[in-house]
């Protein structure tokens, strides 16, 4: 399984990609889920000078994430959490995925179910912001990048909105259990997903 040392910020590829999605899909305002520390993903997208709106659980990582794109007035980073964290926390439970394999399916991340209890047990008022920010029929590019636990629910969420074909959808880690049966399903339902030449993340259009 493929070990992701390098940020989204290293990949050219990335970068090309979201330019021409930007440009082609005449994207007006670009959503994410996952912010960290504000150098990876998020940075690439602030450069488009699209309004970026990232939303991250973590206050020390909100924080760093503002002081890291204090040049960049088109970010706004939201401390919240995507859906709702009962929810959330009710979800990580019941998936009935077997801890081992889902260690597994996170090698090289060193992440499990652990790990993302401890990720959604930061104190933050504001939550389901991802369903506040995408409910609308705006052309937004929608990049889920959250913790591993909530992926699933993170897409399964985007697929539940009505006005989602006007918008772009894009996953990280789609090899591993935050992403891989969100790209399974999207080849269930015939959606053909654009996988990235790393094979790390990919598109879908609607
Ligand atoms: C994989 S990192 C994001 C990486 C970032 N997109 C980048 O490219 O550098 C995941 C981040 O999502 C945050 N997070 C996890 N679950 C979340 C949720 N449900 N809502 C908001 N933030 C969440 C974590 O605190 C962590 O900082």
């Amino acid at each position: 399984m493929k070990s992701y040392l390098y940020g989204l910020n290293e990949d050219r590829f990335f970068k090309k990609t979201v330019e021409q999605l930007v440009r082609e899909y005449m994207i007006e305002e670009i959503i994410e889920t996952g912010t960290y520390k504000g150098l990876g993903s998020t940075m690439v997208f602030a450069r488009t000078n699209l309004p970026v709106f990232s939303i991250e659980c973590n206050g020390t990582c909100v924080d760093m994430a503002r002081d890291n794109l204090r040049d960049y007035p088109n970010v706004v980073i939201l401390h919240g959490y995507s859906l709702k964290q009962k929810e959330i926390i009710q979800f990580l439970f019941q998936d009935n995925l077997d801890e081992k394999k889902w260690k597994a399916k996170a090698a090289g991340r060193g992440r499990g179910l652990f790990f993302c209890l401890r990720e959604l047990s930061c104190p933050a008022s504001a939550e389901n912001l991802l369903i506040k920010l995408i409910s609308n029929n705006k052309r937004q590019l929608v990049f889920l990048d959250s913790s591993d636990g909530v992926g699933w629910l993170e897409f399964k969420a985007f697929m539940a909105i009505k006005q989602r074909k006007k918008k772009i959808l894009m996953l990280d880690d789609v090899q591993v259990v935050k992403h891989s049966r969100s790209v399974q399903e999207l080849k269930r339902q015939g959606i053909k997903f654009h996988l990235s030449r790393t094979k790390r993340w990919g598109w879908a259009s609607f």
